[in-house]
């Protein structure tokens, strides 16, 4: 066999808050992948860190009164916990804020620059005077200039969905001080990411990204690039750039470059791993970056025009995961959706959620629902009704019979062979990605196994003869159909492996290991391998993500700026014939869109009832719900219509009307009449 040798990647975390269940989905979609590298004997190694640097980091370690360094040192311990217990298996999990980091971004950053691809300039920014320091758009809040909104954000209006500079709103405030941004300028280092165009053209279309991403990045590139700004000005946590005091890496130059810091420490304690053979120019070795999709720019066009110029080699894929959505829905922390790992393993099993998301896995990175009802059944009915079930079934009879010892000749070797058929097949399916079609695959040889034991009911010829010969060959066809199902499961699940192969008493199960059989070999007493899901432990854990938060709604209250959960002030007092101007109307929702491009907009057609001649009326607006509702869900649901609000032209279109819906921050919720309200009927 070819050896491979792979370094695999996983997007960092930032070093600011919990692991969550969003974030693991990417993390286990890598690790399923580099377990089965590691199966088929390939050199693998699995490399991650903290995301150490930036300016939440920096307030938020002031917040909790420690040193940035003691801060992301403490998130470090936790996150390591997390993945430990989810069975996410880095060979070195380091940190952005190193020494190896910091001389690999400092050489990077020195070659762009001999290479021509640094300019500088001065920009205005807004800067907060009471904190002495430039406030990105997430740090300023004010309302916005075009629709008038209270408490927009510095980039953009969630009311009207308008883009700005931070510096056109209109009464602009610190979300940190309360005080009034000044503008100030300041020298900026830019990236000259347009001299690239040409190169990453063909770089995004040579096979190293998902197609869906690829069209994407070809409209960003189509479009025009921009230098990017790659300074922070201090105070900020980070690398301070060489030869320019005062002037910092902004975070996300030094972050992918803390893959290859991450693996030079790897390195040092590994003697059959070398640096250069897997990041020089000519490298051989493959190279695969797993990340989310909301960060792509980074990943497919920063990342790689800065490697070209530097001298290094690019990566060899690209794999991106969508968001996930629980029942449904944006992970919410008032409908306990937002669960931290945490929280979730102190109630269920991690192998569970490994499952779940394996079963529903491809190489696209189309958004995931966990929907917690399926997830139940789900587990329950494959894993431990089918999978494990065949083994307690069996187990018994070889050890109350034949003393634990499986038989020499085994009965069915038609379905045993087409089993370990199967290998060749599922082996390509793990290496694309296609984790749901494996786990379908693999399922329908469970049934056919669980099929067999039916069948044959060796229960039945037990009770005459508990020796006979058919009980034992049957079993141990059993027992052998169950062996191939781990090796098959165990990139998905590899605690349940390692006690299936206590119990099968063999060393650990290797890929190749389907070519053969077990037999006239002694097993160890069945010991319970998994336990069914059970509903009231997913309930719990909603409820406790929903105790959590109280707990970190009392200290985001007291930052007093801007919490999501404060509500607005009750506006000022109008006359009845200015409400009774606005003309709100029952409308049914004919069908909901994506739009190309809007990160916040859904497209929504809506049915307004017939007219006074009995013709259909329709509208179409768009609406800022993009976060809350996937579009499938809202069809054919009811809401309320400002029907005569006049028409605006926006980015994407005309919107005829508004919808209305209740929010706070990043909650949403659509308003909705009581069942039996037509479309068209006037709200009084
Ligand atoms: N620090 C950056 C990555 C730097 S990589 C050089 C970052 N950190 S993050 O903590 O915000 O996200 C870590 C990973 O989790 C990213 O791949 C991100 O896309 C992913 N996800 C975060 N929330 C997610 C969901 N709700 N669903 C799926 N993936 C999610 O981005
Ligand atoms: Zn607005």
């Amino acid at each position: 066999m070819n050896k491979r040798k792979i370094l695999v990647t996983n997007a960092l975390p930032y070093a600011n808050g919990p692991i969550h269940l969003g974030h693991l989905l990417g993390y286990i979609q890598a690790d399923i992948w580099v377990r089965f590298q590691r199966m088929q004997g390939h050199d693998c190694s699995y490399v991650c860190a903290d995301d150490a640097h930036g300016t939440s980091i920096m307030l938020s370690a002031e917040k909790a009164g420690i040193s940035p360094e003691d801060f992301i040192d403490k998130v470090n311990q936790e996150h390591q916990q997390d993945f430990a217990d989810f069975h996410v298996d880095f060979d070195i999990y380091y940190s952005t804020h190193s020494e190896e980091n910091r001389e690999l971004s400092a050489l990077i950053y020195e070659r762009c620059k001999a290479n021509g691809h640094i300019s500088q300039r001065e920009i205005t920014q807004l800067y907060d005077p009471d904190k002495g320091m430039f406030l990105s758009d997430r740090f300023i809040i004010g309302q916005c200039p075009k629709c008038k909104a209270e408490d927009q954000y510095g980039d953009n209006c969630e009311v009207c969905s308008s883009t700005y500079n931070a510096t056109d709103l209109i009464n602009p405030r610190s979300t940190i001080s309360g005080a009034r941004p000044v503008k100030k300028a300041s020298t900026h280092f830019f990236f000259t990411l347009p001299e690239f165009s040409d190169y990453l053209k063909q770089w995004t279309r040579s096979g190293t990204l998902p197609d869906p991403v690829a069209n994407k990045l070809s409209e960003w590139l189509e479009s025009g690039l921009q230098e990017w700004d790659i300074s922070r000005d201090a105070p900020y946590f980070g690398f301070e750039i060489p030869g320019e005091p005062g002037k910092f890496f902004y975070v996300w130059l030094d972050a992918p470059i803390g893959y290859m810091a991450s693996f030079k420490k790897l390195c040092e304690s590994r003697e059959d791993l070398d640096f250069d053979d897997y990041w020089a120019e000519d490298s051989t070795a493959e190279l695969w970056h797993f990340i989310g999709k909301d960060i792509i720019n980074f990943h497919a066009l920063f990342w790689p025009a800065m490697l070209k110029t530097s001298g290094f080699r690019r990566p060899t894929c690209i794999s991106v995961n969508g968001f996930l959505t629980v029942n449904g829905q944006k992970m919410s922390k008032s409908r306990g959706t937002f669960i931290m790992a945490d929280t979730y393993k102190q109630f269920l099993n991690p192998e569970y959620l490994r499952y779940y998301f394996a079963a529903k896995l491809s190489s696209n990175p189309d958004d995931m629902d966990l929907n917690l009802e399926d997830f139940v059944q789900r587990v329950n009915s494959d894993l431990v009704g089918k999978v494990v079930n065949i083994a307690s079934r069996c187990a018994g009879f070889i050890h109350k019979g034949f003393d634990g010892e499986l038989a020499a000749e085994l009965q069915e070797p038609e379905l045993l062979q087409e089993a370990q058929a199967m290998a060749a097949e599922l082996a390509r399916l793990y290496e694309a990605r296609e984790f749901s079609r494996a786990i379908r695959l693999i399922m329908t040889l469970a049934d056919k196994a669980n099929q067999y034991i039916a069948d044959k009911a060796p229960w039945v010829l037990a009770k005459e003869d508990p020796q006979a010969e058919e009980v034992q060959q049957i079993c141990s066809s059993g027992i052998n159909l169950f062996r191939l199902l781990i090796i098959y499961l165990k990139p998905v699940l590899p605690k349940l492996a390692e006690q299936s192969e206590t119990f099968l008493n063999i060393p650990s199960l290797q890929w190749h290991d389907a070519s053969e059989l077990l037999q006239a070999h002694k097993i160890n007493k069945f010991k319970a391998l998994m336990t069914r899901v059970e509903s009231d432990k997913v309930e719990a854990m909603v409820e406790a993500s929903k105790e959590s938060l109280s707990t970190e709604q009392e200290s985001v209250n007291t930052e007093a700026t801007n919490s999501p959960l404060a509500q607005d002030p009750i506006a000022e007092e109008i006359e009845f014939p200015d409400f009774a101007k606005v003309d709100l109307r029952i409308a049914r929702i004919i069908k909901a869109e994506y739009v190309e491009g809007a990160d916040k907009l859904l497209k929504i057609s809506l049915d307004l009832g017939p007219d006074k001649d009995g013709k259909q009326q329709t509208r179409t607006v768009f609406s800022g719900i993009k976060s809350a509702y996937k579009p499938e869900d809202l069809d054919g649901r009811y809401t309320v219509l400002v029907a005569n609000l006049k028409p605006r032209k926006m980015k994407f279109g005309v919107s005829e009307g508004m919808i209305l819906a209740a929010g706070a921050g990043e909650e949403i919720y659509l308003l909705e009449p009581h069942a039996g309200a037509q479309a068209g009927m006037r709200i009084t």
